[in-house]
């Protein structure tokens, strides 16, 4: 399949003119590339100013609310992510999980109403450097599943992206080994199909995130078996991201 990049700008960059400058240098990049589909992730407020329809470009959030509209100052809803063009939705990242204190309670609502707005969930788990080295990456990735998915139906988990982001390897330049990441993708895999059947795992899209870079980014895809990669630092400089696009397209 066509691996699928996204990229998660976070809280980068800091001006409207330096957003536009790397939107529009990732789309230059990519004319003429094929067998490649992109998602960039910008903070909310650059959403609006960003066209995709004539580049080969899709746009996605880096969170969302799970309520439509109402009284819940400072959030955004779904519905207005889709309004603006918004296809994709990043859901649950460890920094959400860590600095806003969100549960697998609330993403599973997240996800719910990311569904019902027609946008597709990008469900983001991974464990932390103190859980890995006391073996319990499999448990944690477990329950981050089951506790995410709760309630899903087969039906909506077929919208659902799973991003496994080792949190040990995010933005530490200490990147997961292919070994490691087939492992964990053959286990989320296993895991969902627990829950659902053995065709809706396999049919299930899995990235990897954590330290992606050029120089590595073709190993998760063509060793690890991972559909598609989830960049953070990387997808800020236009040349490296789109060269991680060029190196993961299958010829
Ligand atoms: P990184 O971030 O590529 O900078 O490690 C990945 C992510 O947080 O999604």
């Amino acid at each position: 399949m066509t691996p699928l990049i996204v990229a998660n700008w976070k809280m980068n960059p800091t001006t409207l003119v330096e957003a536009k400058r790397l939107f529009n240098s990732v789309s230059r990049g990519l004319k003429g590339i094929k067998n490649a589909e992109v998602i960039i992730c910008p903070p909310f407020v650059y959403l609006s100013q960003f066209q995709t329809k004539k580049t080969k470009l899709y746009l996605g959030a880096q969170n969302a609310f799970w309520k439509e509209k109402g009284a819940y100052t400072g959030e955004v809803s779904p519905s207005m992510l889709k309004d603006l063009g918004c296809q994709y939705a990043i859901l649950g990242h460890s920094e959400r999980r860590r600095y806003f204190s969100e549960t697998d309670e609330v993403i599973n609502k997240k996800i719910e109403a990311v569904i019902s707005a027609k946008l597709k969930p990008i469900l983001c788990i991974g464990e932390t450097g103190v859980e890995q080295k006391r073996e319990l990456t499999q448990e944690i990735l477990k329950s981050q599943i089951e506790k995410g998915l709760k309630k899903i139906t087969k039906k909506e988990v077929k919208k659902i992206i799973i991003a496994y982001e080792p949190i040990w390897a995010i933005g530490t330049g200490r990147f997961c080994s292919p070994e490691e990441g087939k492992k964990a993708n053959a286990f989320i895999r296993k895991v969902i199909s627990q829950i659902h059947s053995q065709k809706t795992a396999k049919n299930t899209i899995i990235l990897y995130g954590g330290s992606v870079n050029s120089q590595n980014a073709a190993s998760y895809i063509f060793e690890a078996n991972f559909q598609g990669l989830l960049v953070g630092g990387a997808s800020l400089d236009p040349q490296e991201f789109v060269k991680i696009i060029k190196n993961v397209r299958r010829p």
